[in-house]
Order: C-alpha cells, then sequence, then structure tokens
C-alpha cells in the first residue's frame, strides 16, 4: 500500500507567497501530491490535530497561529514519505533546522512565543492516518 503523510504549510507559509516553493520541494524530491487545498482551519480542526499538545506552554498561541489566516492542507506520497518529509522540513526551530531543509532555508525566528516554521508533517504512520481524516475527511 502506498505510504501517506500529511503535510499542512502553515499560515506564514502562505501569506509570504511560499506555497509554491514549498510544493516545488516535496515534487522535485519525486513524492506524489494526492490531494491539496486552501482552507481556513477550525477550532475544532486545529483542537483535534493538535491535542497532544493541550495544557503546553506554546498551545495557545499555536492555535491562534494556526487559524489566523489560511493553510494549505495535502497528502503526499511515496515509500518513506512520512520520514522524507520531517527531513525536508528539518528541525522545529527554524534557527537551528539545517540549511537546505525547508525550515532551514526558509524560516527564522520572529521572537514570538510560538515558532512560525512554515509546514507540519506527520510524524509516525497512526498520525498520518490520524491527522488526513482531520483534513480531508471524505478521503
Ligand atoms: P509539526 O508538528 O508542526 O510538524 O512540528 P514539530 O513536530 O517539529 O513540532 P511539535 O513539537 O509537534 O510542535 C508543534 C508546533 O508547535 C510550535 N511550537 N512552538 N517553543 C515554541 O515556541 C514552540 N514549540 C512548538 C511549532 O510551530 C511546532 O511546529
Ligand atoms: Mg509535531
Amino acid at each position: 500500500m502506498t505510504e501517506r503523510t500529511l503535510v499542512l504549510i502553515k499560515p506564514d507559509g502562505v501569506e509570504r507567497g511560499l506555497i509554491g516553493a514549498i510544493v516545488a520541494r516535496i515534487e522535485a524530491k519525486g513524492y506524489g501530491i494526492e490531494r491539496l487545498e486552501l482552507v481556513q482551519a477550525t477550532g475544532d480542526q486545529l483542537a483535534a490535530h493538535y491535542a497532544e499538545h493541550e495544557g503546553k506552554p506554546f498551545y495557545p498561541p499555536l492555535v491562534e497561529f494556526m487559524a489566523a489566516g489560511p493553510l494549505v492542507a495535502l497528502v503526499a506520497t511515496g515509500h518513506g514519505v512520512i520520514q522524507g518529509f520531517r527531513s525536508l522540513a528539518g528541525q522545529t526551530d527554524p534557527t537551528t533546522a539545517a540549511p537546505g531543509t525547508i525550515r532551514g532555508d526558509l524560516g527564522r525566528d520572529w521572537g514570538l512565543n510560538v515558532q512560525k516554521n512554515l509546514v507540519h508533517g506527520s510524524d509516525s504512520e497512526e498520525s498520518a492516518a490520524r491527522e488526513i481524516a482531520i483534513w480531508f475527511p471524505e478521503a
């Protein structure tokens, strides 16, 4: 069965005009794009998506940031795509994310109480299945 991962181009990536640049990196790597949609996240979607972070200090600003404007939800496919996209994205903190990664090349620290780091990628098969169902419930 084809491996799938859920990628979000977060509102900072959309606002900065980086949808094309980010999608291009996924395509250039050789992964497929199975679904892609520009959406305004609802509170319910974000609560479900970030349930593991509820109660952490960055949770309220994270949810506010993710609802601040439209984001792109997409499903990328290919052998190893879950780990492969995490590798393309780079470390969570854009300051230390390696050059060559999305966060390392295109992101920076803006001095806020949450890291605006351009993209999200599922971190396991279980997360991918759960997250794809949140953003593409009809899939
Ligand atoms: P993601 O889930 O978005 O792919 O990112 P991640 O696994 O690299 O990071 P995670 O630990 O799951 O955190 C989710 C998102 O919360 C924001 N964050 N800000 N201390 C901070 O300022 C902080 N810590 C986390 C980031 O947007 C991170 O991607
Ligand atoms: Mg995460």
